[in-house]
């Protein structure tokens, strides 16, 4: 859904907006599942996401319509989450982390073109435009880091035990770059992402992903366990950021072979974002491929967060030379592939494509063209009269 219709939508619940934000979905080139190790990872803010039209309605409540579905929900602020399903739990969290602010009501309708449990951070879209909408709409002059800090707290309380990575680069996204993120030091670099002839395309499995009922928290709770045991039985360390490939095979022996498999899959992407940024800087975009390549074995064998849709996806790519590189993006256990390719996809390949994945699994794939974006700080457009 456009900008315009969610517009129109506004003006017909509520009148005329006063403000309007628009917050981005993300990609990520490489470093899965690494953020909440402490590690590295690689995204960008991307073209579709999320808008928002608001206005203050000198009430007590938030007034939220959903624009393509037509759903309402009054919140409160310090509302009780328990009860609270779908999209509405994102808007209550944030209000839940923003309790300490003074919060005016408003009316607020929302919508956008970012397909919802894609991997591509719909819930993250969310929770970010709906913290800078109540920090300009309240004059609360936020830092940019405090605002990505309540909106991984409200993503949290929603279910996911989340790292930072989706709402660092929906916050600080910029064109034509990729974030590398710290997730240790919170800190980023911009790596210019010139791509000569080549294109990033998400693939979109359409199998939806709900992380909250997937097995995400258990990754993280073995990732948890693993550090734990190596701590007391190899050496002090606070995350699986803090070792590296060398330390693998000495692993072995200390941890179960699921935990193995698991820690050696975070050492190894950790080293594959330092890699893909060195190709990248060099333009060596045929060695980016491999890692992405890499990158989708461990998450599929190691990580074991892929699923036969994806893990086709990728296979198909393989036969294929225009395609460089591609993975699982984001979670897994469905959402979309990001593909990289030496040049643009036409009709005859993305027909092939299409047909082969709806003979093999009777679903429609989606296939969108991406490239890094300004994400909801640099947007100029993010609020107006
Ligand atoms: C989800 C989480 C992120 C990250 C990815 C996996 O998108 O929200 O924090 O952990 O999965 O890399």
């Amino acid at each position: 859904m456009d900008n315009y219709k969610i517009r129109v939508a506004f003006i017909k619940y509520f009148g005329q907006a006063e403000m309007i934000v628009f917050a981005p979905g993300r990609a990520n080139i490489i470093g899965e599942h690494t953020d909440y190790n402490e590690g590295f990872v690689l995204p960008f803010a991307i073209d579709q996401g999320v808008w928002f039209f608001a206005s203050v309605n000198g009430k007590d409540e938030f007034n939220i319509i959903a624009a393509d579905t037509g759903e309402n929900s009054t919140l409160f602020p310090h509302q009780n989450a328990s009860l609270i399903y779908g999209w509405e739990k994102y808007f209550n969290q944030v209000l839940m982390a923003m309790a300490a602010s003074p919060l005016k009501g408003s009316d607020i309708v929302f919508g956008g073109n970012l397909p919802i449990g894609a991997g591509i951070s719909s819930s993250s879209a969310i929770t970010c435009g709906f913290v800078h909408l109540l920090n300009k709409m309240n004059h609360l002059e936020m830092s940019p880091h405090k605002m990505v800090k309540i909106a991984v707290e409200a993503e949290r309380g929603s279910g996911v035990r989340g790292g930072i990575m989706d709402q660092y680069s929906i916050f600080n996204g910029l064109k034509n770059k990729a974030v590398l993120l710290d997730c240790r030091s919170n800190s980023h670099e911009f790596v210019d992402l010139d791509l000569d002839d080549c294109h990033f395309y998400l693939i979109n499995t359409c199998v939806k992903h709900n992380l909250i009922n997937t097995d995400y928290n258990n990754r993280r709770a073995q990732c948890d366990e693993a550090v734990s045991l190596l701590n007391k039985y190899y050496r002090p360390i606070r995350a699986l950021r803090d070792l590296n490939t060398d330390d693998i095979p000495k692993l072995g022996n200390l941890l179960s072979d699921t935990l193995f498999k698991r820690a050696s899959f975070v050492i190894q992407e950790n080293q594959r974002v330092k890699d893909a940024v060195h190709a990248i800087k060099l333009k060596n975009f045929a060695q980016l491929g491999e890692l992405l390549y890499a990158s989708h074995d461990g998450l599929s064998q190691l990580f074991e967060v892929s699923c036969p849709e994806l893990d086709w996806l990728v296979d198909y790519t393989l036969d294929d030379d225009i395609f460089l590189g591609s993975r699982m993006m984001g979670g897994g256990f469905g959402g979309c592939t990001i593909n990289l390719t030496s040049g643009e996809l036409n009709d005859e390949k993305i027909n092939d494509l299409s047909d082969k994945y709806y003979d093999r699994f009777g679903i429609n794939l989606e296939i969108i063209p991406t490239s890094p974006e300004d994400g909801i700080l640099q947007k100029k457009t993010s609020y107006s009269h």
